[in-house]
């Protein structure tokens, strides 16, 4: 049987691991505290929609078609693993609050009408008909009914017990290296001294990708986002609520109970892992500006974690250059969404030897032409 190798056991190496096994691959996931790096820290939102850009059209094509796959994949996970992935299909709600603001969210929706997307623009008080508990100030907004929002903890919680459930099995270790032999990834090699011997790698690591030793040149970078957890928020909002307040972004994503997740910085430093003051206080500062009532909330978690940054801001899938080393990173702002979609095409890479069409676009190729 083949054996799989996956380091990394966040929720792409995760989504990867079970959708292999579930095709008969034998699999095994290496991580040394698996689900606390960026599926840790991540708001959860599916988003397609409030996170396209232009130039960007490829990456929209291929969140919407994970987003698609979202319902089914809850509902399998679910099924699986006995763990809700608190799928909420509220929409999300996009605010704008001076002038600027507006008209950056007019322009959006321009780019939105263009590429046919569902995204209907509101008033100010539309908006609050929508979200009683926004500020008067809030000037008008676009509601995008398709965008919607998944506990990322609650999930890896539910992957982990899936994956095990079809026979994945994980080991608590550190990836040192890809064990590379005559120009050939042949497994991994773990702190300790272990090894781990697999006919095909895949790269799972996020933003730790592109420094693992044996891995071909990869751009991938870490963007570092802090992020708030409140507690108190039962019914302060319906769905996502993400604002432009005087040019900066910010999003409130709530959660079953009464939990809420307010997000995020983007940040180029590195590996940095300090939750600063600035960056805590503009993030509460511009939520509470949308909704004065986040002030009354309890401030419970500030972590920062890294996205796995791509020059193009899409994922990387695909072969790597290096045979048997097969690559599942690069997921930037979009590694929640994308898991569904990336466990099925690397999954079918791996057992027909073809990408499917869907992911061909993303392969590692399109930064060395
Ligand atoms: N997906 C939202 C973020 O990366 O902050």
């Amino acid at each position: 049987m083949t054996e799989i190798a996956v380091a990394g056991g966040g929720l792409i190496g995760l989504a990867v691991a079970w959708r292999c096994a579930q095709r008969g691959l034998s699999v095994t996931v290496v991580d040394e505290a698996s689900g606390t790096g960026a599926s840790f820290a991540a708001a959860g939102m599916l988003a397609p929609v409030t996170e396209a850009a232009y130039g960007e059209e490829p990456l929209l094509q291929l969140c919407r078609a994970s987003l698609q796959r979202y319902p089914g994949f809850a509902a399998e996970l679910a099924q699986a693993s006995g763990v809700e992935v608190g799928l909420r299909t509220a929409g999300t709600l996009v605010v704008g609050f001076d002038e600027d603001d507006m008209r950056a969210l007019s322009a959006l929706h321009t780019f939105q009408q263009e590429l046919g997307l569902d995204a209907e623009r509101l008033t100010g008080r539309e908006s609050r008909r929508q979200e009683p508990s926004l500020s008067p100030r809030v000037r008008g907004g676009l509601h995008v009914p398709g965008d919607h929002s998944v506990d990322p903890r609650a999930l890896h919680r539910a992957m982990l017990a899936a994956a095990a459930g079809a026979g994945v099995r994980m080991v608590r270790a550190r990836t040192e290296a890809v064990r590379v032999e005559s120009g050939r990834a042949t497994g991994l090699r773990l702190a300790g001294g272990q090894e781990l011997t697999g006919d095909v790698v895949v790269l799972a690591l996020g933003a730790h990708s592109a420094s693992l030793p044996g891995v071909p040149p990869l751009p991938v970078r870490p963007v570092k986002g802090q992020i708030l957890r409140l507690r108190g928020a039962a019914g302060l909002l319906a769905g996502t609520v993400r604002a432009l307040v005087r040019g900066r972004q910010v999003y409130l994503v709530p959660y079953a109970g009464d939990r809420l997740v307010v997000g995020a910085t983007v940040e180029d430093r590195g590996f940095d892992t300090a939750v600063t003051a600035g960056g805590v206080h503009d993030l509460l500062h511009d939520a509470i500006d949308v909704v004065p009532g986040v002030s009354e909330l309890e401030l419970v978690e500030t972590l920062a974690r890294w996205r796995p940054g791509s020059p193009d801001n899409a994922p990387v899938l695909g072969p790597s250059g290096l045979p048997g080393l097969v690559l599942a990173t690069g997921h930037y702002r979009n590694g929640v969404l994308l898991a569904p979609v990336t466990g099925e095409a690397i999954a079918e890479l791996l057992t027909t030897g073809t990408l499917p069409e869907l992911a061909e676009p993303f392969t590692v190729d399109r930064f060395r032409r």
